[in-house]
């Protein structure tokens, strides 16, 4: 099957089948592939059109107009080190930096420093936790990247280092409508961010 078809939804799916699908293409699109880049670029296309062909499901109208990575920025490859680039890095707080994503483009950093820290992909990140926002302006600290987005749903992604549970990133999806996502895409989400973590050498 040509990679492009994985993203076609077959006809007659309700939400909890949808995200089924769609987690088990991504299975077979992350099979045999262990670059982060290559996987999460593919995760988040598969994702966003997976939902442009499948917007409604019978709740109202939707459509996600995001949907992308953001990552703890020492998982980037480091720059060439020099005496000033070392002592930039030296310097600065923990951020998240911008991955793979589809969609318009959106701010790069984020800051997840204690004191610092802003935003639902930051509190998604600190608190090991999903967080649903139902309506993004009544969100304390949320972070505009697109003014239409009215809605958000933000994945920790975790990785367990030697028995303990470490965030290493997030998947974050806008929304163009008011409560766009429910629990049950939370759950269908962070299955698959399950699988994304687990498929990638970080
Ligand atoms: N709204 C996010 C920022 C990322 S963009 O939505 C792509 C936040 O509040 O962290």
């Amino acid at each position: 099957m040509p990679h492009a078809d994985s993203a076609m939804i077959p006809a007659g799916l309700d939400k909890a089948a949808f995200w089924e699908h769609v987690h088990e293409q991504l299975s077979y699109l992350l099979d045999g592939q262990r670059n982060w880049v290559t996987n999460l670029a593919n995760a988040s296309s598969l994702i966003y059109n997976a939902l442009q062909a499948f917007p409604d499901f019978g709740t109202g109208e939707r459509m996600v107009n995001w949907c992308g990575f953001y990552l703890n920025s020492e998982l980037f490859p480091a720059p060439q080190l020099t005496a000033t680039t070392v002592e930039a890095r030296d310097d600065q707080p923990a951020r998240l930096l911008l991955g793979p994503f589809c969609g318009k483009p959106a701010c790069q950093l984020i800051n997840v420093a204690p004191g610092l820290a802003r935003g639902v992909c930051a509190d998604a990140y600190c608190q090991r936790k999903t967080v649903l926002v139902r309506d993004v302006d009544a969100y304390p600290g949320h972070i505009a990247c697109d003014g239409e987005t009215k809605s958000e749903v933000v994945c920790p992604l975790l990785l367990t280092v030697n028995g303990e549970e470490k965030a290493i990133g997030v998947l974050d999806l806008d929304c163009l409508a008011l409560s766009g996502f429910d629990e049950q895409d939370q759950a269908g989400l962070e299955k698959i961010a399950r699988l994304v973590v687990g498929a990638c050498d970080w």
